[in-house]
């Protein structure tokens, strides 16, 4: 990787599992297990080469009209994850906070979420957000509700400071694997001024020198912010 600058804040849509394992005669869900099981390694390579915080899409609030099977397998691996992360929370340094709605999660789950942040809450080194029945436009209704209710001004800082990722400030990356050229949903307020990466790559092939080439890409745009440079 070239000595250029690092992102602070990078989102991630892990797209293409269920392609990978077709592309082998796989079930759909092999290559969600197979998607899981790279999270770890991009995690760490993100944090080692500087990025300060992540925001990896893992399953969107449209992603439950999947079918039961797909669906139910996907909530078994994400809670796994969590439950790998809490073994380690001591020595990583990474504050974990799951973004999006909780009421449709089951209570086990929810028990390892709360856990995971909970545990983590003093750490500072990174951030990572993990989107789970995350939609961009559920986050933004959910943020002026709360304005609302709490007879508050709604103006474009209002909402900015109370997003779930405020803390991680705007994403100045965002990846999306998997070869499609959309969003899907993903960080769709505080996305407004990203730079976007798109790679053909399916998840489970994403690897530390992709992910150096996403950051390398970064380094040699020109953001702009709409001023004249
Ligand atoms: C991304 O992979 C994981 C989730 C959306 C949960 P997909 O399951 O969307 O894989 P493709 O896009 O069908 O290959
Ligand atoms: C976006 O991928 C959601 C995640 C990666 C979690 P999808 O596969 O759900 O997106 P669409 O349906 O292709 O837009
Ligand atoms: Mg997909």
């Amino acid at each position: 990787m070239s000595d250029l600058k690092i992102p602070s804040h990078v989102g991630i849509i892990m797209d293409g599992n269920g392609r990978w394992a077709e592309k082998r005669g796989k079930k759909r869900s092999y290559g969600h297990r197979v998607g899981s099981e790279n999270v770890e390694r991009v995690v760490e390579h993100a944090f080692k080469v500087g990025v300060k915080s992540l925001t990896l899409y893992a399953f969107s609030s449209e992603n439950w009209a999947r079918p039961k099977e797909e669906v139910d397998e996907l909530m078994r691996l994400l809670k796994n994850y969590f439950k790998k992360f809490i073994s380690k929370v001591l020595k990583n340094g990474v504050r974990l906070k799951v973004v999006g709605g909780r009421a449709e999660l089951s209570d086990d789950l929810i028990k390892v979420i709360d856990e995971c942040e909970d545990m983590s809450k003093d750490n500072t080194e990174h951030y990572l957000n993990i989107a789970l029945n995350y939609g961009g436009r559920q986050e933004v209704v959910a943020v002026v509700n709360k304005l609302i209710g709490e007879g508050k001004a709604v103006t474009v800082d209002s909402i900015s400071e109370n997003l779930y990722t405020a803390a991680s400030g705007e994403p100045d990356l965002i990846i999306r694997t998997g070869g499609e050229y959309r969003l899907s949903n993903f960080l769709l307020y505080q996305g407004a001024y990203s730079e976007l990466y798109f790679t053909d790559v399916l998840w489970p092939d994403f690897d530390e020198i992709e992910l150096d080439k996403a950051i390398d890409s970064f380094g040699k745009r020109k953001r702009r912010f709409g001023k004249v440079l």
